[in-house]
């Protein structure tokens, strides 16, 4: 989990590797380095820290080259300092490499290397590689692209890399699997970087490099792509990006992760446009239609995903269940992927990803595709590793999301999950032509909802932040449909300003958690008019008693559970089954205010990572 940039033209590579990197920090950010080609060997700068602290330290070298590559790290391997940041040099200073991933057997392959006379700086699995390749170079005097394959050949593990020979200065050579890597390629230029958002101002065309093929760019000849296996040429699939750069801007906003809260009723919006055509009743879906068969007689829909996605998975099992009566299981996809599952060929298998890229989702659906089950994705990122192999998918259209935090992905991913729902219910007759039509014209009115909760919380939401930020815990409840949204709420809370917060179905409450209670206990309740009510209120009661403070989100015009609240939050009502989409909005914000109040870094938490392509 890193982001990789390189550069190879007539332009000064410097400027566009430091910014390409600064748009790929999402990806990882405890340290940053960048690597030079000039006639003269390799200038070169890493440090723990941020971009920001690598252009300060970049000061000393040569910034004029054309040539280079670069990398923000997610550390695995050895702890985020400047010895393990990278680009990693071998030791002869001949070869330098970034890496995003991990080398599994790099013990073994360390120990091979000491036993040759090799030395190590670092802890990390990279510098291993690094040697490996120019092992190969030197005891079969080779050039890098076939030192570098047959180097990868020996590797167990994930990778994207990008690698330079300072005897071959006008080359760069890059291989992937199981990382992402895009070539853009430009006139008399190319760029290499882990998503096309660092080149996206210099050209529009790109090759997204396929698991397991190796490509040598070299200026002034077609990029060359060969299969790391067996060196055989791949021909090239240029295709035309679709993004453009005020999408992965901030537009003004004093965060990513504020900017992309905002964008929720565009984002839904975009989500359902073109295939709910609420007038006519139809939902248009070519991924469900095409494989209807699959959908319609599947004994079970296995949906697989991780944090945020799993939780749209949960809300998405209720659904499909309460329309269209297919069984569903929701699993984490690191669970389901080691715990020797039944899979069986009449399956679907869905999978919940923003990034396309989570190590665990896409291993856990190669698994599901193994076992001939039908796999199917839901992704945001268009061309991404999941959205590449399953038979079929529908992509969110929320756009980039840079922001760690999943806000727009996720209320993107319940939009959609909520169409294919009621496409299958309307399909297989489970759902009655009334609650369909009820339900698809409630839907199309939730951008307008969304869009009225953001304008009412306005300032709201931040004096509540004010009133709880110093607390360190909280408990989320709700039930039904509004049981996943609890369980996000904390997420969002955890992640970004680091509040140790669980969330509950309410009334699993008196089975322990409610121990937990006194005073100092903020309790985010979501008690909705729809679905439990009565119920919730009773176990805000029980709340209550135990001298909790309680935050609720409920409806406006709700009278009883306000009484008991110490602070609430109005949501307009709408379908049950679509209260998670709004629900989610202020909880969003809550965690977005507590956060800024606590001076976190919103966007870029500790620790974590916006694309998690290690297992
Ligand atoms: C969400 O706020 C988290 N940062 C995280 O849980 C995320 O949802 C998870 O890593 C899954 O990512 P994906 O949707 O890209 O697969
Ligand atoms: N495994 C490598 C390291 O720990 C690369 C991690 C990454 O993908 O950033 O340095």
């Amino acid at each position: 989990m890193c982001g990789i940039v390189g550069y190879i033209g007539r332009r000064e590579a410097y400027p566009i590797i430091i910014n390409g990197l600064k748009r790929l920090e999402y990806r990882g950010y405890d340290s940053a380095g960048i690597v030079l080609s000039t006639p003269k060997g390799f200038e070169l700068v890493k440090t723990k820290g941020k971009v920001s602290d690598l252009e300060e330290k970049s000061t000393s070298i040569d910034q004029t080259p054309t040539i280079g590559i670069g990398h923000t790290r997610w550390a695995t391997h050895g702890v985020p300092n400047d010895v393990n940041s990278h680009p990693h040099l071998s030791n002869n200073g001949r070869i330098v490499l970034v890496h995003n991933g991990i080398i599994e057997n790099y013990e073994s392959i360390k120990k091979l290397l000491i036993e040759k006379g090799y030395t190590f700086q670092s802890d990390t699995d990279t510098e291993v590689l690094v040697n490996f390749i120019q092992l190969f170079q030197e005891e079969q005097n080779l050039n890098l692209r076939d030192a570098v394959r047959l180097a990868l050949n020996e590797v167990v593990g994930a990778y994207a890399i990008a690698v330079l020979d300072n005897q071959d200065p006008d080359t760069i050579v890059v291989a992937r699997l199981g990382s992402p890597l895009a070539i853009g390629i430009g006139k008399d230029e190319f760029f290499i970087a882990s998503d096309a958002s660092p080149f996206i101002e210099f050209t529009k065309d790109a090759i997204y490099l396929e698991d397991g093929d190796m490509a040598s760019i070299r200026l002034g000849e077609e990029v060359a792509i060969h299969t790391i296996h067996n060196n055989e040429p791949v021909s090239l699939d240029i295709q035309e990006l679709q993004l453009n750069i005020e999408a992965i801007e901030k537009g003004g906003y004093e965060h990513f992760m504020l900017k992309e809260i905002y964008e929720q009723p565009r984002s839904i919006r975009d989500t359902m446009r073109g295939r709910l055509l609420v007038d006519e009743g139809i939902i248009k879906m070519a991924g469900i239609w095409d494989n209807q068969e699959r959908f319609l007689k599947a004994k079970r829909i296995i949906i697989v995903a991780c944090g945020t996605s799993y939780h749209a998975g949960l809300v998405a099992e209720y659904m499909i269940e309460d329309f269209a009566r297919i069984p569903v299981e929701v699993e984490y996809a690191s669970e389901f992927r080691y715990r020797n599952p039944i899979i069986k060929k009449n399956d679907v298998v869905i999978a919940i990803s923003q990034s396309g890229e989570t190590a665990d989702t896409l291993a856990a659906l190669k698994l599901a595709k193994e076992k001939g089950a039908f796999i199917f994705g839901i992704n945001n990122v268009v061309g991404s590793s999941i959205a590449r192999i399953t038979d079929a998918g529908a992509y969110t259209h929320a756009g980039p999301e840079i922001g760690v935090a999943s806000t727009k992905a996720f209320t993107a991913q319940l939009t959609i999950l909520s169409l294919i729902a009621l496409k299958l219910g309307k399909k297989n007759g489970e759902l009655s032509n009334e609650k369909y039509n009820l339900l698809t014209r409630e839907l199309d009115r939730i951008p307008e909802l969304v869009e009225k909760i953001l304008i009412d919380c306005e300032g709201k939401i931040e004096a509540i932040a004010e009133k709880y930020k110093d607390n360190r815990n909280a408990i989320y409840l709700g039930r039904g449909y509004n049981y996943p949204s609890a369980l996000e709420g904390a997420l969002k809370l955890k992640e970004i300003s680091y509040i140790h917060a669980e969330g509950y179905p309410a009334a699993e409450m008196k089975h322990g958690p409610i121990a937990l209670l006194d005073e100092n206990m903020p309790v985010i309740v979501i008690a909705t008019k729809r679905g439990y009510y009565e119920k919730v209120v009773s176990n805000i009661q029980e709340i209550k008693s135990r001298s909790a403070r309680i935050i609720a989100v409920v409806n406006e015009g709700d009278e009883q559970v306000i009484a008991m609240a110490d602070d609430h939050i109005f949501i307009p009502e709408t379908a049950e089954e679509f209260t998670p989409i709004l629900a989610a909005i202020p909880l969003q914000l809550l965690s977005y205010w507590i956060a800024v109040k606590l001076g976190k870094n919103v966007d870029q938490p500790r620790n974590l990572a916006k694309s998690v392509t290690v297992e």
